[in-house]
């Protein structure tokens, strides 16, 4: 039974052979896995490991800490700090980035980490994530901020964990994405999607459809036409899913397609989105780039912003080939003003002025 199974550190070793530092990323990765083993270890405990609940205390980003989402922080700075292989990493749940004492090693890697995604899922037993980055740190000197602050096309690898029925562990290092399902008994992670690919047209769609009103006019189009479905110029009906856990609905698109939307809104003008940049929106581009999806903000790639803060913000569109380029023309149409009933009212107001 179970012959011929490929384990993470076999297959990390086959696709990161050569120099040093693919060895070490590997090594890393490994480290990530054992962090993510132990998450998932607290997180099937529930009730009876007293994880569920809230903490007195808020992040940087003004939310209500759970209890899981700091035991999940520092499942990954005590195994980033003992590795030896990072200099410096940076979480949701840390204001600023935190450097791992040189003492431990030279630290070839930045790590940057949602450790624990869809908290409001936690306390209903509803599927969570960890997701994660992993950057190059500068040589022979401390990392600064400056360091963290790379486009998402720098990043090194980037993956996901998905706490739900079964844990799978989903990475890629820019050789396709792969996925691997922990076998509880042994605790390794086995291979068990090998090159996961999006199919490039879909017809499921997911955003969290109470913020209608706030989204931008090129997205209600997107959602109307989707719901209208054969009766309008879509010509099939579709289906609509949100779990509100970033990495479970992603997990779900990598498997059978699908398109995700966090899109730019009005609900809070501060804010150019819901979801960050550095450890969801890059990470994530990754993983679903290297699936054969597109990861854009509606109209730019995601991976080529240049990053001004560790926990900014940005409008997300990501999944299926076909249906994220057409948001990207629908967010064209509205800016040029091509579309008439849906150009963006700065146009409009040019062109009134025009005749
Ligand atoms: P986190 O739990 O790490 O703060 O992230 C939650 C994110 C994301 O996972 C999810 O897609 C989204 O927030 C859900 O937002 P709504 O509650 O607005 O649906
Ligand atoms: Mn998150
Ligand atoms: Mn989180």
């Amino acid at each position: 039974m179970h012959q011929g199974r490929t384990t993470l550190s076999k297959f990390l070793i086959q696709q990161l052979k050569g120099a040093p530092e693919q060895s070490d990323l590997a090594a890393l990765l490994v480290d990530i896995a054992a962090a993510v083993k132990a998450i998932s270890a607290m997180t099937a405990k529930g009730e009876l490991g007293g994880v569920l609940g809230s903490l007195d205390s808020t992040n940087v980003q003004g939310e209500t800490q759970k209890k899981l989402d700091v035991m999940a922080d520092r499942a990954f700075i005590n195994t980033f700090s003992m590795g030896g292989l990072v200099a410096g990493l940076a979480s949701e749940e840390n204001d600023d980035p935190i450097e791992i004492d040189p003492q431990d090693g030279s630290g070839r890697f930045l790590a940057v980490f949602d450790p624990l995604d869809g908290s409001s899922n936690i306390d209903v037993n509803v599927s969570v994530g960890s997701i994660f980055s992993v950057l190059r740190a500068p040589e022979g000197r401390a990392p600064v901020m400056a360091d963290y602050l790379r486009p998402g096309s720098h990043q090194l690898a980037a993956g996901y964990a998905i706490y739900g029925p079964s844990t799978m562990f989903v990475l890629t290092v820019g050789k396709g994405t792969h996925g691997f399902t922990l076998d509880r008994e042994v605790g390794n992670f086995i291979l068990t999607h090998p090159h996961m690919q999006i199919p490039e047209d879909t017809s499921e769609f997911a955003i969290n459809a109470s913020n209608e009103r706030f989204w931008e006019p090129p997205v209600q189009r997107y959602v109307l036409e989707c719901k209208n479905g054969r009766t309008d110029v879509r010509e099939r009906d579709f289906n609509m899913r949100w779990i509100a856990s970033m990495v479970a609905d992603i997990h779900r698109i990598l498997m059978r397609g699908g398109v995700f939307m966090y899109p730019r809104d009005t609900k809070d003008p501060s804010k150019a989105g819901r979801l960050r940049l550095m450890y969801e929106a890059n990470p994530m581009s990754y993983v679903v780039e290297q699936a054969g999806g597109i990861g854009s903000t509606g109209r730019v790639r995601i991976l080529d912003i240049e990053p001004e803060q560790i926990h900014q913000r940005v409008p997300v569109i990501i999944g299926s080939r076909n249906e994220v380029e057409r948001l990207e023309r629908y967010h064209r149409d509205y800016d040029s003003g091509v579309d008439e009933k849906y150009s963006s009212p700065l146009f409009q107001e040019r062109s009134l002025f025009a005749s």
